[in-house]
């Protein structure tokens, strides 16, 4: 089959190793054509420095790019994903099939990004959308090291197409979601648990403190899938607690690398600066913290974190207010 990847980073080309390695012919597309260079030349991702297999092709040619495939995979951060999908939609002239791997929510909206395709792409030329998610570094999976996902769709067919496409028997097993919603919320709202993760060990706490983090956050996450009609199923997979637990224990988490530098004491807008990838689960934890304030949601953890993040508020103070909470059952 014929893929076309919106955004050749990390997990674009992650996903394009996979796709090539089940034998499609992928063709991907980034806006900095130093990005493409490197892909076309060196056979490298350069944000990961690991070398990727030389049957990808890149182009900076949109044209080219979307009209190469009928299924369209987008793997660009979540805040430029208007923008990225704004230039596809002036080259279509017939239905795809949209494929995102990004996660995230969007702050003023709360909308989940498949809300944002259906929105902004012109019925006549939306045949369908599936999300990919779950536990997956892209470091890892660029090296071929077992990693399993979900393919989550309203519409099975679609759901079960995208998992054919990349399910690989040696190190890449997809499973397939009619959940969207659960996909959509859990691989978003994992990520500003795993600033959480990172500023306590960056204040220098433990194995147990990070264990109570995904248990809490978890319970926080269902809080929130309750509202928006998700799954169990999908809360306890791995879009849900499988993400979270990647993401709170791993240092490729950058989410988690931004939190721990700040729970080192590093300035907020230093350490989001001093990152090459993008960080969001800040964007999520506003969205979440809104939402969450508009519809009575109980959510400390997120609250803590919100207050970190956007009121200055001190992490150690930030962690003694969680901790001084009045006491429950659980
Ligand atoms: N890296 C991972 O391990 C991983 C795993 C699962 C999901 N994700 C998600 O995938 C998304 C992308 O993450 P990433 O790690 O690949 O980011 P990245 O920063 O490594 O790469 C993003 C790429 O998108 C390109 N880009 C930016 N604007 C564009 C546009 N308008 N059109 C085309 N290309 C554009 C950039 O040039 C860059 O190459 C994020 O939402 C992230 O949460 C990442």
């Amino acid at each position: 089959m014929k893929i076309t990847v919106i955004g050749g980073g990390s997990w674009g080309l992650g996903l394009s190793k996979v796709l090539t390695d089940n034998h499609h012919d992928v063709l991907v597309y980034d806006i900095d054509a130093k990005i493409v260079e490197k892909i076309n030349t060196l056979h490298i991702c350069i944000q990961l420095n690991e070398d990727i297999p030389e049957s990808i092709r890149a182009t900076t040619d949109l044209t080219e790019a979307v009209n190469h495939a009928h299924v369209l995979l987008f793997v660009v951060p979540t805040k430029v994903l208007r923008v990225a999908l704004a230039d596809v939609i002036t080259h279509l002239d017939e239905p795809k099939l949209f494929v995102n791997a990004a996660k995230g929510i969007e702050p003023d909206t709360f909308k989940r990004v498949s809300e944002i395709f259906t929105e902004m792409v012109p019925p006549q030329y939306f045949e369908g959308y599936v999300a990919l998610s779950g536990p997956s570094h892209a470091e890892e999976v660029i090296r071929g090291m077992t990693t399993l996902i979900t393919s989550a769709s309203e519409n099975e067919a679609h759901a079960t197409y995208v998992q054919n496409l990349l399910h690989n028997r040696d190190y890449f097993r997809v499973y397939s979601s009619t959940d969207l919603i659960g996909a959509e919320l859990g691989g978003a709202l994992k990520n500003i648990f795993a600033l959480a993760a990172g500023l306590l060990r960056g204040q220098g706490l433990g194995d147990n403190a990070t264990a109570a983090l995904v248990c809490r956050g978890l319970v926080e996450m269902g809080k929130i899938y309750e509202h928006f009609g998700a799954t169990q199923d999908s809360l306890m997979g791995l879009t849900g607690v499988g993400d979270l637990i990647v993401t709170c224990t791993s240092p490729h988490s950058r989410n988690f690398q931004a939190g721990y530098k700040i729970g080192k004491g590093k300035d907020l807008h230093e350490t989001l600066d001093s990152m090459t990838m993008v960080v969001e689960g800040i964007r999520t934890c506003e969205a979440a913290h809104r939402l969450s304030h508009e519809h009575g949601l109980d959510t400390p953890i997120i609250d803590a974190i919100y207050d970190v993040v956007f009121n200055r508020v001190e992490p150690q103070k930030a962690y003694d207010k969680l901790l001084s909470r009045d006491q429950k059952p659980e």
